[in-house]
């Protein structure tokens, strides 16, 4: 049918009727009519077609977007992961440490309680160390008034000791006199009168004079016992070693018969009063001399102590000792530990001793065993 419409093939048709004619013509009309509509459709589904390609286009680039879009969420979605992952290490850590914080709370609230126990044990010691320091308090008070009345009583004491030694001193001198009548006049009757009196007379005269000189003998002693203590101390230096020399040459000299070996140590010096530390040593060594003449040989030494931690002075005998259990009593007046006919004496030689090293500030004390010998030893 090319180059024909459907209406010039309707017209070039042989009408064999009017009928037949206008039918034909209103299906060409029709015909036409349906061209035109699908003419009209034809451009309406070009456009549709436009419409819809310009959708997928848009399309396209939507997907395109969407594509970018899912790629940052991927991204955002792994970032989001490894932060996660760093949430849930930091989770852990803070766990862990929460774990140590809560050890360490236990720890904490167990050092509390043994605080607050020692707390409690430091509050019962304060109330106990404040009663006892009221204790101390009171017992200071007591010790200073006791103190007090100690000094009260040494300065009554002090006094009558000097009443009591210048009394005896007095007393002494006083008896001195007629004790030299007493001696002297039996002298004289024994001299003047021994033709006219009988054995016993004598006998008897004799011990009166015996006894005089005796109690001559005690008031000298007593009288330098009490010396001892009225005079006046002067220290200086002195060779204690040339003093015992000195001494041992002057006993030997009155006894020349006994054989005793003096071995004294050279060097040693003592600050002291010289007239009182002569008198000491002499006291000492003549006891030494005394109690050893019971042996036919005997040796007396003068020294120093190095085994005893004051190192004393000492001097040492090796005569007849005495019983160690009465060491003490030794130095007391008028005490003696042997009998007056085995060694004569008053008993007060070691009680002045012991007075004059006591007012040097320093000790003496002594040390013996029955036929072994003594040791006095005395510091200054
Ligand atoms: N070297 C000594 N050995 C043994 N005994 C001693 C010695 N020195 C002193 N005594 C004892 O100590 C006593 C007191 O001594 P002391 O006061 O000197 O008195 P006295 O020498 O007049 O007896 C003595 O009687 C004696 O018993
Ligand atoms: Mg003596």
């Amino acid at each position: 049918m090319s180059g024909q419409t459907a209406g010039s093939i309707l017209l070039q048709m042989p009408l064999d009727s009017k009928s037949e004619r206008s039918a034909i013509e209103n299906a060409h009309r029709a015909t036409l009519n349906i061209l035109e509509d699908f003419a009209a459709e034809k451009c309406e589904l070009e456009s549709g077609q436009r419409a819809t390609l310009n959708i997928l286009e848009d399309f396209d680039a939507e997907k395109k977007r969407m594509a970018g879009a899912e790629r940052a969420v991927l991204n955002i979605l792994e970032d989001f992961a490894s932060e996660k992952s760093q949430l849930e290490d930091f989770q852990h850590s803070f766990l862990n440490i929460l774990d140590d914080f809560s050890q360490e709370k236990k720890q904490l609230e167990g050092t509390q309680r043994a605080v607050l126990n020692i707390l409690e044990d430091f509050e019962g010691e304060k109330t106990k160390v404040e009663r006892a320091n009221g204790q101390l308090e009171r017992e200071i008070k007591e010790r200073k008034s006791a103190e007090e009345e100690i000094q009260r009583t040494n300065r009554e004491l002090r006094a009558a000791n000097k009443e009591l030694e210048a009394f005896s001193y007095s007393v002494s001198h006083d008896l001195r006199t007629p004790l030299r009548s007493i001696d002297g006049f039996s002298q004289a009757l024994l001299e003047d009168y021994a033709d006219k009196l009988d054995s016993t007379a004598l006998e008897h005269l004799q011990r009166v004079r015996r006894a005089a000189q005796r109690m001559a003998a005690l008031i000298d002693d007593m009288l330098n016992l009490s010396r001892v203590t009225r005079c006046e101390l002067h220290r200086e230096t002195l060779d204690l070693s040339a003093m015992a020399k000195l001494i041992a040459a002057e006993l030997q000299e009155a006894e020349p018969g006994r054989r005793v070996e003096f071995v004294i140590e050279s060097g040693l010096a003592g600050v002291g009063d010289p007239q009182l530390l002569r008198a000491a040593m002499e006291n000492l060594l003549r006891n030494s001399w005394k109690y050893t003449s019971g042996h036919p040989t005997a040796r007396i030494e003068f020294g120093r102590s190095n085994e005893i931690d004051k190192h004393p002075f000492l001097i040492r005998d090796d005569g007849a000792g005495f019983d160690p259990r009465y060491a003490d009593r030794l130095f007391g007046a008028f005490q003696r530990l042997h009998s007056a006919k085995e060694f004569p004496g008053t008993g007060v030689g070691l009680a002045t001793v012991q007075r004059i090293i006591h007012r040097h500030g320093g000790e003496i004390w002594a040390e013996g065993a029955v036929e072994q010998g003594a040791t006095f030893y005395f510091t200054l």
